[in-house]
């Protein structure tokens, strides 16, 4: 057998762990803040995350595990990472708003080789092997053949500093929304992305967000047919996830239309800054 083929086995069964959890503790946890008070945790967080990285480490005890909360060994020297949303959608969760998501990237030498992603309430498993295509529930996957953003539905995010750039991202948000058939924020970045990959939205951009959130959702978009960069175009960082993903006809639009929005979002977010000094000021006197 391939070894990433056996690879993928036990990712899954390490997603299958983690969509158990979510399913127990959905409507049932105690929710926490992270970096404010809209950056949320819950127990489902670190109980799928310790199901995961046991399930990986004890099949692969010498290979390094980038975990978003914090679990595992990123330290340890390998060419092998796991990298692991173990709930993507956590704002969701917290809500039984029933859109998130365990996401599993598995990278060799810098370069994402497997996917798994697991949205356990929807019963929806997308799997892909660099090389070997995209699949949900084991039948494959194509993104869509839109042409033209005048005829697209994308899906779009917001990052938890999203009170203090409000107007930066809304500039976005409201440029796309004059331009396509609609724009969907639907809350789990990772599901963002297989959603590109199966076609049902045409393309999705998001700044900040993490390794974690675009591992696995990159590689499924790249197999299913589709293209992802960073905002420019140039080659997708995950590390400073900036990123475009499209169903790659209408990548170049992607890329042309975020840069042509640019200006104007930063003029209003200086124009916000300075209105919210001005507030506070006046607070003062
Ligand atoms: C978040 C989700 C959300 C995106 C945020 C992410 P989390 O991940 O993917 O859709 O807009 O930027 O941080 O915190 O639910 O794992
Ligand atoms: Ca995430
Ligand atoms: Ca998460």
């Amino acid at each position: 057998m391939d070894p990433l083929e056996a690879m993928e086995r036990v990712a899954i069964r390490a997603a299958r762990a983690a969509g158990r959890i979510h399913l127990k503790r959905l409507s049932h946890t105690n929710i926490s803040r992270k970096s404010n008070a809209i950056d949320l945790v819950t127990e489902a967080d670190h109980e799928s995350e310790a199901a995961v990285i046991d399930l990986l480490q004890r099949a692969f005890p010498d290979h390094a595990i980038l975990a978003e909360e914090g679990g595992g060994s990123s330290n340890v020297a390998s060419d092998h990472r796991w990298i692991i949303d173990p709930l993507d959608g956590t704002t969701n969760f917290a809500h039984s708003f029933p859109q998130f998501c365990v996401s599993i990237g598995y990278e060799r030498r810098g370069r994402i080789q497997l996917a798994v992603i697991l949205d356990a309430f929807k019963s929806e498993l997308f799997v892909a092997r660099r090389g070997a295509g995209a699949y949900l529930n084991h039948k494959p996957i194509r993104v869509s053949r839109v042409r033209t953003l005048d005829m697209s539905l994308l899906a779009t995010g917001f990052p938890y500093d999203r009170r203090e750039r409000r107007r930066f991202y809304l500039c976005f948000w409201e440029a796309f929304m004059l331009r396509t058939h609609g724009v969907r924020r639907t809350g789990s970045a990772a599901l963002d992305l297989a959603w590109v990959a199966c076609g049902r939205v045409d393309a999705f951009w998001e700044f900040g967000l993490k390794p974690w959130d675009v591992a696995a959702g990159s590689l499924l978009v790249e197999e299913a047919g589709g293209r992802v960069s960073n905002m420019d175009g140039t080659k997708l960082d995950t590390s400073a996830a900036q990123i475009i993903a499209s169903n790659g006809r209408l990548h170049q639009q992607m890329v042309e239309t975020l840069a042509a929005i640019r200006p104007e979002a930063e003029r209003r977010h200086a124009e916000m800054l300075r209105e919210d000094q001005a507030a506070e000021n006046a607070g003062h006197d």
